[in-house]
């Protein structure tokens, strides 16, 4: 019997628990946050709907209409957590350096001495749930399996679907596997006899991560990236460091499955900074006029991509569902997206109809002319009418208001999403959100140039994370939020990949920048997008497929003239098309002194390659 006590609490590991060192590690964590119970999860259907149903009963789920939104719930957040705090998110490596520039670092001890006093019992009144999961397919060579300790159910049950979760973990730990370590309290103790909030959590946050140790600690939010801690803390901050480690990448990017009419399948991996477009290209549904064209998602968030002995780069989706943005999806812009929200679906921060379903701002574009809804209750709890709207500008939805729904519910789901050996990739995409400057796609002349590219992408900040909007920042990679460790030596590791590919005599992968962003003197974005952005996908395809389209050279690489893309079925004219891919010279020359900026900010371990780069860059800009 796994059963050490300590004050009072039983640890009681189930009989099927055989690791040593995770009982003792509990053990420890419950010593310190000192919950009132233990609850070791085991990934059941019965305890995901008793969690939910408790969740209901203590007012931080609203069941949604059964008929309407069957298996559905809502979740209102606390006002003030609403989104991922980079400000409060740390990189605790040994040497400041390795945490690099763009994190923030404190040194593991003092970090260590900080997070104790407030960890001290932070789970009192509470449960603590003890989340075994495995990111990637149970098993595979390439997952890696974490538990998260967490005083929050409403984590607990977005974990279900988020990743592998459950009592299968335990038979791949066994008695002596290793896994990674995450902690995670709202940090809101509950005094005997004090009632809960519907949403606790605490105004001080840390979220934390010990690149050495591989743990992750996350003290004060419910919300998101910041206490589902398999996600970006994991699959990207503690991942990246393993793939430095080991030789692969751990990436901001989805991964689809693009079949062209000949029957011939490719796969490409496209980095887009956070609320800029990932879920929505990975379900894209062409358009009339690609008729034999399709799409299929392998994942829409985060990629695991592994060199293999032949040259080729497989990709593996480490996630089991999405936990993606719900304002702008409709039955245009998203259709497949919108019917894998049919059942089976955690809302946080839309809004709650009148007849128990949910809505949010440009959901009515389903149906144009369609009026708005009479009243809603918004994602503040808050009576909302299209007249408080127009007078107080008041969102029903939070911007970033997310849905947390597992992947099988996608009907665009690729059949290999879940093959541990994952799929081969033909070409990276990098994608910024600018209103001007950057044209609508770029193809790299070759590898060095696309780090290049990748390295310097720019783009306006979004509601996914707390802080000013619609800034323009340099996002290098969309990894900009997520790197777990210097910046620059992730350039370099991106480097060295692409010349141990090329030293096998591989064909690399081709990368792209595209930007469907573009702005016109009205204000309003030119390229329509969505589906739309099948047009750019195909001339890329053909391109990977022997240059088979062509596309006209300029200072940062090679774009598509007008006549190179297939208009068949949309309305948009050679004038429009210069608006999204037209080069301007001065615009470029400020671009350029932005990437300087950037440079000097990372100058420490910076690889030569890429002012060199600039350097080839601004000699085309000046001839
Ligand atoms: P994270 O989950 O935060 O990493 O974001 P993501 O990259 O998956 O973003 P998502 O696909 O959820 O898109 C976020 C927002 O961008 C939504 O409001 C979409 O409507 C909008 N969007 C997506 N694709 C396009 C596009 O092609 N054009 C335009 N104009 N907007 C888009
Ligand atoms: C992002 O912000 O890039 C997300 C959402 O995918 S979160 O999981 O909150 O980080
Ligand atoms: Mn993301």
């Amino acid at each position: 019997m796994n059963a050490p006590t300590m004050k009072g609490l039983t640890i009681q590991a189930p009989s099927y628990v055989k690791n040593a060192k995770l009982i003792a590690w509990v053990a420890d964590m419950a010593a310190l946050c000192k919950p009132e119970a233990i609850h070791w999860c085991d990934g059941s259907k019965e305890e995901y709907d008793r969690l939910c149903q408790q969740l209901v009963d203590t007012g931080t789920f609203r069941k949604l209409d059964p008929a309407k939104r069957p298996n559905s719930f809502l979740a209102l957040s606390d006002p003030s957590d609403v989104a991922r705090v980079e400000d409060r998110t740390y990189i605790c490596s040994e040497q400041k350096e390795n945490a690099g520039p763009t994190n923030n670092w404190m040194a593991p001890a003092e970090m260590r001495a900080t997070l104790q006093p407030l960890f001290d019992g932070c789970m009192k009144g509470r449960t603590m749930y003890v989340v075994p999961f495995s990111m990637g397919p149970l098993g595979s060579p390439i997952a890696h399996i974490g538990i998260e300790l967490s005083d929050s159910p409403y984590v607990a049950v977005n974990m279900r679907i988020m990743t592998r979760m459950g009592k299968a973990v335990y038979d791949v730990l066994g008695a002596d596997g290793d896994f990674v370590p995450c902690v995670h309290t709202v940090g809101a103790p509950l005094e005997p006899g004090q009632k809960d909030v519907s949403w606790p959590c605490n105004k001080t946050k840390y979220i934390v991560h010990y690149p050495e140790t591989r743990e992750i600690w996350s003290y004060g939010s419910g919300y998101g990236g910041n206490a589902l801690l398999g996600k970006k803390c994991f699959a990207l901050r503690i991942a990246s460091n393993m793939g430095r480690d080991e030789g692969w990448l751990a990436e901001h990017m989805l991964i689809l499955g693009v079949t062209n009419p000949e029957g011939k399948k490719y796969h490409v991996a496209a980095a887009f900074p956070s609320a800029c477009g990932k879920t929505n290209f990975s379900m894209l549904v062409p358009p009339a006029g690609f008729e034999g064209w399709k799409v299929t998602t392998i994942g829409d968030d985060i990629a695991w991509i592994k060199p293999q002995a032949d040259g080729t780069l497989r990709a593996i989706n480490p996630e089991a569902g999405y936990f993606g943005v719900a304002p702008g999806t409709n039955m245009l812009t998203n259709p497949n997206c919108m019917r894998s929200l049919d059942q089976g679906v955690i809302f946080t921060n839309v809004a709650l109809t009148d007849d128990g379903d949910v809505w949010w701002e440009g959901m009515e574009q389903d149906a144009p002319g369609k009026a708005l809804p009479a009243h809603l209750i918004d994602w503040q709890g808050k009576d909302w009418t299209p007249q408080i709207a127009k007078e107080t500008g008041a969102k029903a939805a939070h911007p970033n208001a997310r849905f947390t729904v597992a992947a099988t519910n996608n009907p665009a789901l690729d059949e290999a999403w879940d093959d541990p050996k994952g799929v081969t990739i033909d070409a990276f995409i990098f994608g910024g959100r600018r209103s001007n400057t950057v044209p609508l796609v770029t193809e790299a002349r070759n590898w060095v140039e696309g780090v290049y590219m990748a390295a310097t992408m720019g783009s306006e900040t979004t509601a996914a994370a707390a802080g000013q909007q619609g800034v323009v920042r340099r996002d290098p990679f969309a990894m900009l939020p997520f790197m777990g460790y210097n910046m620059s030596d992730y350039f370099q590791h991106w480097l060295d990949l692409g010349m141990k590919l090329e030293a096998s005599g591989a064909k690399l992968p081709k990368i792209y920048t595209t930007n469907w962003f573009r702005k016109g003197a009205d204000g309003k974005f030119v390229w329509p997008g969505y589906g739309e952005n099948m047009r750019v996908l195909k001339w890329m395809i053909d391109r990977v497929e022997g240059n088979k389209t062509e596309g006209v050279e300029h200072i940062t690489g090679i774009s598509p003239r007008y006549e190179d893309l297939n208009w068949t079925g949309l309305n948009f004219s050679a004038e429009q098309f210069a608006t999204v891919t037209s080069i301007d010279k001065a615009a470029w020359q400020a671009e350029l002194k932005l990437h300087a900026e950037l440079f000097k900010q990372l100058e420490h371990h910076l690889p030569k390659e890429l002012p060199e780069t600039k350097a080839a860059i601004e000699q085309r800009l000046a001839a």
